[in-house]
C-alpha cells in the first residue's frame, strides 16, 4: 500500500461523513486527483469496512478517524494535527421521514456539525469549504428544469431534513459576508444512485431504505418482497414520479471539479449536480430489471406525503464554470448498483 508523498501532503482535505455513500466515493476521487483525504465519520449510518474497501480500490492508506463533528474538541484535534486545505462536508442525517419524527435531532446534527466545522475554520485559518446540499432546497418547482436562480423558499420545504439543508445554506451565505476571503461552494445534488464500478462500495442504508433505488435493489436480492410505487396519478408520462438520477461517481467528480474553483478564489458559488434528464419510477424499475436480468415485483400505492411530480436539473452552470458534466448513463447507474448489491446482498455486514 503506497503512502501519499511530497506535494500531495500539502493538500489535506477533510471529509466529514467520509465513510458514507457520497463521502466514500469523494475520498476515492480525491486520492485519484492527488489530494490527501482525511475521513472523519461518527459511523451512525456507515461502516468502517467501507474505508477498508476504499483502501483496496485506491491502493492507498486512508487517514480516518471515528469522530462526531458535534464533538468540537475532537474536531479541533484534527485541525491541530493537519494543515487542512479544504473541507468537503458530507456529514449529515438524511432520512426525510425520520426527520419529521425527530426534528431536534436533525437540526442539532446537521446544523451543529456545520457550525463546529466553521468554528474550526475560523480558529485554524482554513478558507475553503464545499457543502453537500440538495435539490430539496428549491421546494416545489415553479419551472423546469431547475437552475440555480430558481427561488428557494424555506416555508415550502416540507420536512426538517430539507429545511436543515436550507438553513445551512443560509449560514454559509452569511459566513461569506463576514469572511469575503473564504471560498464556499454549495453543491445541490439531485438523486445520487449507482455504486463504484468495482462493486466494492455502494449505498448501505441501515434499516429499510427510504430512497427508491436502494429499495429496489434490496427487492431484487430478496431482502424485501416488492417495491411500493408511491403514486401512479402524477401529471407525468406514466403517472409515476420523475427524478434526475445521477451516478454517485459523477457526483464525486463534481466535487473535484468544484475544488479547482478554490484556486481562483471563487468566493460563494452554487452548482446543481444533476444530469438534466428525468426518469420515472417505472422506468427505474425496468432499468434495474435489465441490469439484473430479474423480474421485479411491485405494488401501486398512494402518493407519499411531501413528494413532487417532477424534479430535474439544469446542469449548464456546472458545465460552463467547472467543465463538469455527468458522464454515466442510466444503464451504467443500474449495472454498477447491481454489481454492488449482488456481490454484497447484506451491504458491508
Ligand atoms: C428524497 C427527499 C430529498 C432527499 C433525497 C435524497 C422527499 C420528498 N425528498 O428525494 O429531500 O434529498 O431523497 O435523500 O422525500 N419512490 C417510490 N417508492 C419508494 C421510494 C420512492 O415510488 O419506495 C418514488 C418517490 O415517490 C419519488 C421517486 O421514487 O417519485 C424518488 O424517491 P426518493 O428516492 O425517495 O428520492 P426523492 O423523493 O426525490
Amino acid at each position: 500500500m503506497t503512502e501519499v508523498s511530497g506535494d500531495q501532503k500539502k493538500q489535506y482535505v477533510l471529509v466529514p461523513g467520509g465513510a458514507g455513500f457520497i463521502g466514500s466515493h469523494c475520498v476515492i476521487e480525491l486520492v485519484t486527483a492527488g489530494y490527501t483525504p482525511i475521513a472523519v465519520d461518527n459511523e451512525c449510518n456507515s461502516s468502517r469496512e467501507c474505508l477498508k474497501r476504499v483502501e483496496q480500490i485506491t491502493g492507498c492508506k486512508i487517514i480516518s478517524y471515528k469522530i462526531d463533528c458535534l464533538d468540537l474538541e475532537s474536531l479541533r484535534d484534527i485541525f491541530k494535527k493537519y494543515p487542512i486545505y479544504a473541507i468537503i462536508n458530507c456529514a449529515a442525517l438524511k432520512s426525510v421521514g425520520e426527520s419529521v419524527q425527530k426534528p431536534i435531532l436533525y437540526y442539532k446534527n446537521n446544523i451543529g456539525c456545520l457550525l463546529n466545522l466553521l468554528t474550526c475554520m475560523e480558529e485554524f485559518n482554513v478558507k475553503n469549504f464545499l457543502f453537500s446540499s440538495s435539490a430539496t432546497v428549491y421546494g416545489t418547482p415553479k419551472y423546469l428544469p431547475l437552475d440555480e436562480k430558481h427561488p428557494c423558499i424555506g416555508d415550502a420545504i416540507t420536512n426538517p431534513y430539507g429545511k436543515s439543508k436550507y438553513i445551512c445554506e443560509h449560514i454559509l451565505k452569511d459566513t461569506m459576508v463576514a469572511h469575503p476571503e473564504w471560498n464556499i461552494i454549495l453543491l445541490r445534488y439531485f438523486n445520487p444512485v449507482g455504486a463504484h464500478k468495482t462493486g466494492l462500495i455502494g449505498e448501505n442504508p441501515i434499516g429499510k431504505p427510504n430512497n427508491l433505488m436502494p429499495y429496489i435493489a434490496q427487492v431484487v436480492v430478496g431482502r424485501l418482497p416488492y417495491v411500493n410505487i408511491f403514486g401512479t396519478d402524477y401529471n407525468t408520462p406514466d403517472g409515476t414520479g420523475v427524478r434526475d438520477y445521477i451516478h454517485v461517481v459523477d457526483v464525486a467528480m463534481g466535487h473535484i471539479a468544484a475544488m479547482k474553483q478554490f484556486e481562483i478564489n471563487c468566493g460563494l458559488k452554487i452548482y446543481n449536480l444533476g444530469t438534466g434528464k428525468g426518469y420515472s419510477v417505472r422506468e427505474m424499475i425496468k432499468a434495474l430489471e435489465k441490469a439484473s436480468g430479474k423480474t421485479i415485483p411491485y405494488k401501486e400505492c398512494s402518493r407519499r406525503s411531501g413528494d413532487l411530480a417532477t424534479v430535474y436539473a439544469d446542469p449548464t452552470l456546472a458545465a460552463q464554470e467547472l467543465g463538469w458534466t455527468a458522464q454515466r448513463n442510466l444503464d451504467e447507474m443500474c449495472e454498477d448498483l447491481w454489481r454492488w448489491q449482488s456481490n454484497n446482498p447484506n451491504g458491508f455486514q
